[in-house]
């Protein structure tokens, strides 16, 4: 029996990964002290420490870890216990020196870091079964351990293996999936280049090679290594069952890392849980944050998650690592509480003196108490016991955008109709539109019903099966509204051109298709004319095409370029809903007018607040919970008018929210006459 959720710590848990093995026993003893003050309920344990647990093989020493349970017990802090699959000990290495991972170009990894396994090698899945049996075996009904963390980031820093190990169990993927070596030749094309194969055996992983590799047996390669990441997840998962009860789950990077396909692997924790880390060049990184945080929460779909990492300040991993500036620690915390989390945990507890990740923040920084940082982390522990009650609500969204992890792949293979298309651009420039407009979106699969929503939004679908593309037309033809941008529509499953001309999937609903493919080059920019009024003309780049219509209306035509003349967004009604399409790569603000059109077909409305102000609505059982989060530097307001939860006293309307700060408002909803919307939109559009 496994529980849903974690039944302790109640409220939002608050805390980190804690790495104690790197101390004393006297620094243990400070820590649970400290962790008191902070507020601190919830901590990851274990995550690195096999070589400390196993320290030869089968040979297990869990004293330490046995003093550490009951130590944090006894301070009333609840463990997150991990498997720590991520770092085998240097004797596994030494024992089973195949089990090491090779790379595309075939260099043989080697020791001194982390996860250096290959997932697809039987000794390295044996002893991690092992690992994880030995530990659930033992701490199962441990009174601290309220959830179970298998491994660490699952596709990280270990995706693709090329290892001997990993090639035949390729092989054996393959066999299981398409049969007969007639059934794989059609499906990789491989009468192109004269790959035929005439024998099971013949057939390898997409190594590196003097050209271009088959996109069709890449494309299957980032499946089979997703696969066997999932297969380590569950045997692990499954082992930790046999004993115990607690919830299962493994720490997920979101839109961070594209090894693993999210929204099946949604399907396989007990609760999703997610790592964030701000990018450090963007300046507006929290509009990242809210993106990242989305997606967590609809892998999961819809249900409340756990925030397993991010960062009290700086990380010590990318170019030039960004200290965050005072409040904005709070500010990033409590957007993930916004979007669905409910639990605020960091990378790390202490911060390490030794190893790779010593510049690293933590909650507790090198520089001990008297820090800025120590102070932050103090005040969101007593901020997120005023949210307790927040604790199992949820946000909903009528906008989806679409997220397919497998199209993702093969738009990401070599050569392209050019290199400056990237989905993950696309998806960023169409979610930053809505979220200036105070638009909150859940991201979804093309393969799941869309019917709830009354806007989906497709950035980058150029992997669309068949199959995947009726249901997006049936939920048009119902009443829905999609929007299509560019290079959509493209190929099947197998990375093979749909036939009957690009996009020939999505003719019906979008009322075109396009004839051929016009990239602008490095640099070059091409001006719209728009046909609905303000702005009159837009600004675009990167790519053209020649769009054939087929009952669509264009709404803006290309001025300039090779597809002058032609349409290059269009409006199609068909059955009850409407289709839309971008043929070019609009920013942000040229996104704007084309938004404003498309939600009044949805029938959704602007929020009409500051556009610095993020503002989520979680809805509990009786009341709706409301965060506003100002990342401007000026105070501004909100219409709305609700409890605020640091106040204890009602306020508003309207609701005044400093500049940088968080104000969070419960909203009785018998109050406010069964309202669904605790926050008035305004209808500044029609
Ligand atoms: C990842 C890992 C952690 C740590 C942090 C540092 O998320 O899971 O172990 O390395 O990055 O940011």
């Amino acid at each position: 029996m496994t529980g849903s959720t974690w039944a302790r710590p109640t409220g939002i848990a608050f805390g980190g990964d804690y790495n104690p093995e790197q101390w004393p026993r006297e620094t243990w003893r400070e820590d649970v002290a400290l962790m008191r003050e902070a507020g601190v309920t919830l901590v990851s344990v274990g995550i690195f420490a096999w070589a400390m647990l196993e320290p030869a093989e089968g040979e297990y020493d869990f004293e330490w870890l046995d003093e550490l349970l009951d130590l944090l017990h006894a301070h009333g802090i609840a463990v997150d216990l991990a498997t720590p699959t991520a770092s085998p000990p240097a004797w596994f290495f030494a024992t089973y020196p195949e089990s090491r991972v090779v790379t595309r170009d075939g260099t043989i990894m080697g020791f001194g870091s982390r996860g250096m396994a290959s997932h697809s090698s039987p000794a390295y899945r044996a002893a991690a079964a092992g690992i994880a049996d030995a530990l659930a075996s033992r701490y199962a009904h441990h009174p601290a351990v309220v959830l179970w963390h298998v491994h660490n980031e699952y596709g990280v820093p270990v995706g693709e293996d090329y290892s001997p190990a990993a090639v035949a169990a390729f092989r054996a993927w393959l066999q299981e999936r398409y049969g007969s070596l007639d059934a794989l030749n059609a499906a990789w094309g491989t009468a192109f280049w004269g790959q035929r194969y005439g024998q099971w055996e013949h057939v390898g992983a997409p190594a590196v090679a003097p050209s271009v590799v088959n996109p069709a047996q890449r494309l299957d390669f980032a499946r089979f290594t997703d696969h066997q990441l999932l297969e380590c997840y569950k045997a692990e998962r499954d082992a930790i069952r046999r004993h115990a009860s607690q919830p299962v789950t493994t720490n997920f990077m979101a839109n961070a890392s594209l090894t693993t396909d999210l929204f099946a692997w949604g399907r396989e924790v007990d609760v999703v849980s997610n790592d964030h880390y701000l990018t450090a060049a963007d300046p507006e990184g929290h509009i990242g944050l809210a993106l990242a945080a989305d997606l967590t929460r609809s892998v999961g779909h819809g249900r409340p998650w756990i925030l397993m990492e991010h960062s009290t300040s700086a990380v010590n991993w990318q170019p030039r690592n960004v200290a965050k500036r005072p409040g904005e620690m709070a500010r990033n915390s409590l957007a993930h509480v916004a979007r669905g989390a409910d639990a605020v945990l960091y990378f790390q507890w202490r911060a390490s003196r030794s190893g790779a990740e010593k510049f690293h923040s933590a909650m507790l920084p090198h520089a001990g108490t008297t820090s800025r940082v120590w102070r932050e982390v103090v005040e969101l522990g007593e901020r997120l016991e005023e949210l307790a009650d927040v604790r199992g609500s949820r946000v909903q969204a009528d906008v989806a955008i679409l997220w397919d992890t497998e199209s993702f792949w093969a738009q990401d293979l070599e050569w392209r109709p050019t290199v400056d298309h990237a989905h993950a651009e696309r998806v960023r420039a169409y979610y930053e539109r809505l979220w200036r407009d105070g638009i909150t979106v859940d991201f979804a699969h093309p393969g799941q019903d869309l019917s709830g929503y009354k806007l989906v939004v497709a950035p980058a679908l150029y992997l669309l099966r068949a199959s995947d593309a009726e249901r997006l037309t049936a939920y048009v033809e119902a009443g829905g509204t999609l929007l299509v941008s560019y290079f959509s529509g493209i190929v099947d499953e197998h990375d093979a051109v749909h036939p009957g001309g690009f996009g020939a999937p999505l003719r019906r609903v979008l009322g075109l298709w396009v004839e051929e493919f016009c990239p602008l080059r490095d640099g070059e920019s091409t001006r719209l004319g728009w046909e609905l009024g303000e702005p009159g003309s837009l600004e675009a780049d990167v790519w053209q095409e020649h769009v054939v219509l087929d009952g669509a209306v264009p709404v803006a035509r290309f001025e300039t370029g090779p597809a002058a003349g032609g349409p290059a967004v269009t409006r199609h009604a068909t059955g009850t809903g409407t289709g839309w399409y971008v043929a070019t790569r609009l920013d942000v603000a040229g996104l704007a007018p084309v938004l404003r059109e498309v939600y009044a077909d949805a029938g959704i409305a602007l929020a009409g607040h500051a556009e610095d102000l993020e503002v989520v609505t979680r809805r509990g059982e009786d009341a709706d919970y409301v965060l506003a989060i100002n990342h401007g530097a000026v105070d501004t307001e909100l219409d709305a008018v609700g409890e605020d939860l640091a106040l204890r006293t009602e306020v508003g309307p309207p609701v005044r929210v400093p500049a940088g700060s968080v104000v969070a408002l419960r909203v009785d909803r018998a109050r406010r006459g069964g309202e669904t919307a605790s926050v008035a939109g305004s209808s500044r559009h029609r």
